[in-house]
C-alpha cells in the first residue's frame, strides 16, 4: 500500500520527465490561459502595483512571451526560442529593480493564476516550486 505522501512524491518527479509538464499544464492553450490570467492578476492585485507598473501598458506581447517561454521551459514546443531567440531569465530582468517584494508579488500573482486553472493539484504544486528558482535568480537587490 503506497501512502498519500509516497504517490505524490512520484507523481511529481514525474513532472519533470519529457513533456509530462507541459501536457500537465493543458498544453499550449493551458498555458496561454495561465499567463492571461497571470496578467489579469498583475494588472488588478493591490500587491502586484509596483511590478505592474514595470510593464508596458498593453500586456499582450507579455502573455504572449511568458506563453512562449514555459511552452519550451515545461518540456513543449520551445516557442520562445523560434520566436524570439535565446533567453536568459535572470539576464533578461537585470534592468529592472527586482527584490523579495517584487519576487512574492511575481510569484503571489502565479499562485492565483494557478488556481484557477483545471489542472491536476500536485502539478500546482510542483509548477510553484520549479519557478521559484527562476524567480529568486532574478531577484537582484533585497
Ligand atoms: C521575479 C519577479 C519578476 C518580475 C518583477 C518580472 C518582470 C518582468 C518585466 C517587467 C518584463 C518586461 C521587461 C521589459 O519589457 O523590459 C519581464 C519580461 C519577461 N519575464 Fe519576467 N519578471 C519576473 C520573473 C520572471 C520569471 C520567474 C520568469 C520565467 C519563469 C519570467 C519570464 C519573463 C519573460 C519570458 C519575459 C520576456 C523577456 C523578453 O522577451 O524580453 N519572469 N519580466
Amino acid at each position: 500500500m503506497v501512502s498519500n505522501a509516497e504517490q505524490k512524491q512520484v507523481a511529481t518527479a514525474a513532472y519533470g520527465e519529457g513533456d509530462a509538464s507541459y501536457r500537465a499544464a493543458g498544453g499550449y492553450e493551458g498555458l496561454r490561459q495561465l499567463c492571461e490570467r497571470f496578467y489579469f492578476y498583475m494588472d488588478t492585485l493591490p500587491e502586484a502595483a509596483g511590478i505592474r507598473a514595470m510593464h508596458k501598458a498593453d500586456l499582450e506581447d507579455s502573455t504572449d512571451r511568458l506563453t512562449s517561454f514555459l511552452s519550451g521551459w515545461l518540456g513543449g514546443p520551445r516557442l520562445y526560442r523560434e520566436k524570439y531567440g535565446q533567453i536568459i531569465i535572470p539576464q533578461a530582468h537585470r534592468h529592472l529593480e527586482i527584490g523579495t517584494a517584487e519576487r512574492d508579488a511575481w510569484l503571489l500573482c502565479m499562485r492565483r493564476a494557478l488556481d484557477d486553472q483545471p489542472v491536476a493539484e500536485d502539478f500546482k504544486e510542483y509548477l510553484m516550486q520549479q519557478l521559484y528558482r527562476p524567480a529568486e535568480f532574478s531577484r537582484n537587490r533585497d
